[in-house]
Parts: C-alpha cells; sequence; structure tokens
C-alpha cells in the first residue's frame, strides 16, 4: 500500500480502527483515522490531537505542525468533535505510544461546541453520567464496559455451542408469571380510559389483543423447560422484566438473563455446569479484555483511595477475577448456612440489619457474610425452604425443602438462581395449587410431566450482575447501555 502511494506520487490513505493501527508498526504508511477528540493541546509550533474511535481503550496521538491545516478547521478540533484525519503513521516521538500520525488534512464531521458539550476531559461523577446517557458510551469507562459485555455475551454463547447447547429464543410477551412473584409489567392494547369490562366489572382481557392477560416476561425458564425436554440442552439469553420497586445498586426493571435448562441433569450436575460456566466466562473476559480491564481496575483503585483503610477491599480488580477462576466454590445447604450466620459474631452483636432464622429469605448482607468473610470464597447454597421457593422446584423428600441452588459472588451476593425442577406430575400440580396459580395458565407447562417427563435443571444467571463483577462497578445502573428503573427510562 505504501509503495504503491510512492511510486505515484500521490498519497492513497486507506482507514483503519484505532485498535489495528496501534498494533501497527510503523512503516510510513498513509492512514485515515476517523473518532472523536479527547483532547487538543497545543506545544510551540504544534497541535497534539487524541481520538478515539471506541475499538480500543487507547487514544491514537495525530501531530499537526503549525501552518500544515487551515486555522478555522484547526478551532473546530475540540473535545467531542468527530473527524476524519488523514496522515502518514510515524513512530512516536513522544512517551505514551509507539506510533502516532503525521498530520495532512482534517475534514470535521461534526463540530462539538466547547462551551456546550457535556463531556468536559476531567473526571464526571457517575451519577451525572446517568443523566447523560446518550453520551456517556464515549467516556473511557463506559465505553471499557461495553467492550467487555459485548465480549461476555460473545462468550455466553461460545461456551453453550461448544458444549452441545441450542439457542432457544423464549417469548418476551407470555401470559404466565414464571417466578409467581407477582412483579410482571402489562402488556395491553385496551384503552387506559374506559376499557371493556366484564359483567362483574372488571377489564375484559378477552377484548385484549391476545384475547387474554399478558405481561413482558420474567424469565424464559418455563419455555426453555419445553426446548429441553425435547432438544436435551437449550439455553435461553434474552431480555426478562420484573415491576419490582427495589432501588438498589443490583436490581434493574429490565435486565438480561441467561438461562440453560438440561435435561438429565440432577442438582450435582447443575452446580457443576453453574461453576465451570462462571470460570469460563471470567477467564474469557481476563483474556480477551485485558486493556479495559487494567483501565477499570486503576478508576477502581482510586475509588477505594478516597475509603476509610477498613473499608479497602484487599484484592485488585484483576486479583478479584482470578480468585473466582482459581478457588473451588464452597457448597453447602441453606439450613447449613443459617448455622454458620446464627454462630456469627456479627449476628451475635446485632450487626445485620434484617434477622436470622430457619425459614428466613436470606439477605443481600446474610450473603455477603458468608462470602466475604465466613468463606472467602463463592458459595453454593442449596436445599432452601420450599416456602421460600419458586413452585416449580423439585421437593426434598425431608417434605421441607426444595432442590434449589443459588451461586453467591463476592461484593455481589445471588449472581445465580436454579434449581433441578419438579418432574413428577402430582407433585408440581399440587404444589400449583397450593401456591395458588391457576390450572389454565401453564396446562402446557404441566402436561410435559405426563408425557414423557424426565429429570432435568437449570438455572438463571443475571448478566448484568455478571457485568457488573468483571468490571469492578458498584452499580448495576452502570453496566447496562440504557438503564430501566423505578421513574427512569429516559433514552
Ligand atoms: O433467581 P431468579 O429470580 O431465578 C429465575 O428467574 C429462574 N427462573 C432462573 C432459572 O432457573 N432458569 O433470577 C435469576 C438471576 C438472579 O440470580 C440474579 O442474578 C438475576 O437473575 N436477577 C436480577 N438482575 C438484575 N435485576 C433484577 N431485578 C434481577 N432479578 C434477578
Ligand atoms: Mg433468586
Amino acid at each position: 500500500m505504501g509503495v504503491i502511494a510512492h511510486l505515484k506520487g500521490l498519497l492513497i490513505y486507506y482507514r483503519m480502527q484505532i485498535k489495528e493501527i496501534l498494533g501497527l508498526t510503523a512503516a510510513q504508511q498513509p492512514i485515515t483515522v476517523k473518532g472523536w477528540v479527547r483532547t487538543k493541546r497545543n506545544s510551540a509550533a504544534v497541535a497534539f490531537i487524541a481520538i478515539n474511535d471506541g475499538s480500543t481503550i487507547n487514544n491514537i496521538q495525530a501531530v499537526v505542525n503549525e501552518g500544515s491545516i487551515p486555522e478555522e478547521t484547526l478551532k473546530l478540533v475540540t473535545t467531542g468533535a468527530c473527524i476524519a484525519v488523514n496522515g502518514i503513521l510515524i513512530p512516536s516521538q513522544g512517551q505514551g505510544q509507539s506510533v502516532e500520525v503525521q498530520v495532512n488534512s482534517i475534514e470535521i464531521y461534526g463540530a462539538a461546541d466547547p462551551e456546550k458539550y457535556p463531556l468536559q476531559p476531567k473526571k464526571h461523577s457517575l451519577e451525572f453520567l446517568r443523566e447523560i446517557g446518550h453520551l456517556r458510551p464515549r467516556t473511557n469507562t463506559f465505553s471499557a464496559i461495553l467492550r467487555i459485555r459485548h465480549a461476555l455475551a460473545f462468550a455466553i454463547n461460545t461456551y453453550f455451542n461448544d458444549h452441545g447447547f441450542f439457542y432457544l429464543h423464549t417469548p418476551i410477551i407470555t401470559g404466565s408469571d414464571a417466578e409467581g412473584a407477582g412483579e410482571m409489567f402489562r402488556v395491553t392494547t385496551l384503552p387506559a380510559i374506559n376499557p371493556p369490562l366484564t359483567e362483574d366489572g372488571k377489564v375484559d382481557y378477552k377484548e385484549d389483543f391476545f384475547g387474554k392477560e399478558t405481561n413482558l416476561t420474567v424469565s424464559g425458564q418455563l419455555e426453555g423447560e419445553l426446548g429441553a425436554l425435547a432438544l436435551s440442552k437449550i439455553y435461553t439469553f434474552g431480555p426478562t422484566f420484573r415491576a419490582e420497586n427495589s432501588n438498589t445498586t443490583r436490581h434493574l426493571a429490565e435486565f438480561w438473563m441467561v438461562e440453560p435448562e438440561m435435561a438429565f441433569f440432577e442438582l450435582t450436575d447443575n452446580m457443576n455446569l453453574a461453576e465451570d460456566f462462571t470460570k469460563f466466562l471470567i477467564k474469557y473476559a481476563l483474556d480477551h479484555c485485558a486493556d479495559d480491564i487494567a483501565f477499570l481496575e486503576k478508576r477502581l483503585l482510586e475509588e477505594e483511595k478516597m475509603k476509610k483503610k477498613e473499608e479497602q477491599s484487599e484484592l485488585t480488580l484483576s486479583e478479584k477475577l482470578k480468585f473466582v477462576t482459581e478457588n473451588t466454590f464452597e457448597r453447602l445447604t441453606y439450613t447449613e448456612a443459617i448455622n454458620i450466620l446464627l454462630q456469627s459474631k456479627a449476628h451475635k452483636q446485632g450487626k445485620f440489619n434484617y434477622p436470622v432464622a430457619w425459614g428466613i429469605d436470606l439477605q443481600s448482607e446474610h450473603e455477603r457474610y458468608l462470602v466475604e468473610k465466613h468463606f472467602k470464597k463463592p458459595v453454593i447454597l442449596t436445599h432452601y425452604p420450599k416456602e421460600i421457593k419458586a413452585f416449580y422446584m423439585k421437593q426434598e423428600v425431608d417434605g421441607k425443602t426444595v432442590r434449589a441452588m443459588d451461586v453467591l459472588f463476592p461484593g455481589i451476593g445471588e449472581i445465580i438462581g436454579g434449581s433441578q425442577r419438579e418432574d413428577d406430575y402430582e407433585k408440581l400440580l399440587q404444589r400449583t395449587k397450593e401456591v395458588g396459580i391457576e390450572e389454565e395458565s401453564i396446562w402446557w407447562y404441566l402436561q410435559t410431566r405426563q408425557f414423557g417427563s424426565a429429570p432435568h435443571s437449570g438455572f438463571g444467571l443475571g448478566f448484568e450482575r455478571l457485568v457488573l463483577f468483571v468490571t469492578g462497578m458498584s452499580n448495576i445502573r452502570d453496566v447496562i447501555p440504557f438503564p430501566r428503573t423505578p421513574k427512569t427510562a429516559e433514552f
């Protein structure tokens, strides 16, 4: 390419993404860079422009010699502007990069008025960046998170494909409540004012679009089971919706869930898969997102320094990630966990905000105590009381517990929830009645236990909780491009 250009005495510029360019050895080739200006600084007769196109956390430096570019054009090169630069790739004169571009011409695609552009080259708070969700992907922090998010999504499909799973697309609109928690967003085309009513004055959903009451799915599991009972191993990976009004750093109203479902898997097989799968994903990120993780690690270190000494984390981000990939997850029953909590100093000194007793739903503080203080590694809890778990879980012979499993992570708490499924028709029917699920709404689910039922298991991994863990961020709103939480659905 360079040879042809020199032969003809004119330069043919070749556009490449910054990630590719930074991997080149500078051979004086003509090159085009397109991207957004991060900074421009002037020194004597030279201007330095840092350009980023999102392909990597790293910028490329463009060097403009005085007089080579019209003054009016250079004036428009300000933070946030989108430009195309033609120039020659040369070994860098300065430190911090091996190559840079000696600029011959600049085209301004879109200027960004420095008086008005909200993203100035300084540290902005995450809260402020949430208010400018349309621009925050242009920051180092968010572009790093988005690239890691992509890599993890890709790794999920890779893992399952390589292990004989089929990607099953389960519906977003459903007529059932898989988790039985009643935290659903209704889907309707009926008018909000004066909807059609039944004789006893209730909204008549027979008149609605689907001829029945429908909502956005809280989980693809029930349909996933139908797939597993035909294809043996499937997974769903899609958006799920929960109208729970919990304004926490770990809950979203719209989040992505990964749900594998496997015929002929019992609880232990399910645990083995969950452990192997999460370790693979974290290792994949460590192997493929080194620059972004290194950037976030530095960011986290600075944030840790602001904290009190005793609250600072002992491990860096990559150490935390390796800690998970290199440790065996601790497995114990819910009952054993309750006993550990009851004997803990934290409980005896009244440090927990929520009481501990057999039968309670574990709070995040309890989960984190087990993981961070007691075992100091990821934990899988099994055999929860049936009253606090969903109707579809396989009942244990003790009559009190179900074959549930929750995987708990440091800093996160529950990252995976799953179980072996009840495959006995009578027991399942009985349980649906006990918890008040109408048979008509899931007759098809029940029927799989009448025709060719099989032992089977599955789990749901909260994708954003995984991204939260891998990026070391602390608020789930910062690991999804456009978060949906109570009272926020901007962008
Ligand atoms: O434990 P959950 O509710 O399990 C299920 O929905 C099962 N149907 C999964 C299955 O067995 N196929 O949710 C699974 C995971 C949780 O462990 C958590 O990581 C995540 O989904 N999750 C949320 N993530 C973000 N925001 C929320 N509101 C979440 N609710 C659950
Ligand atoms: Mg759960």
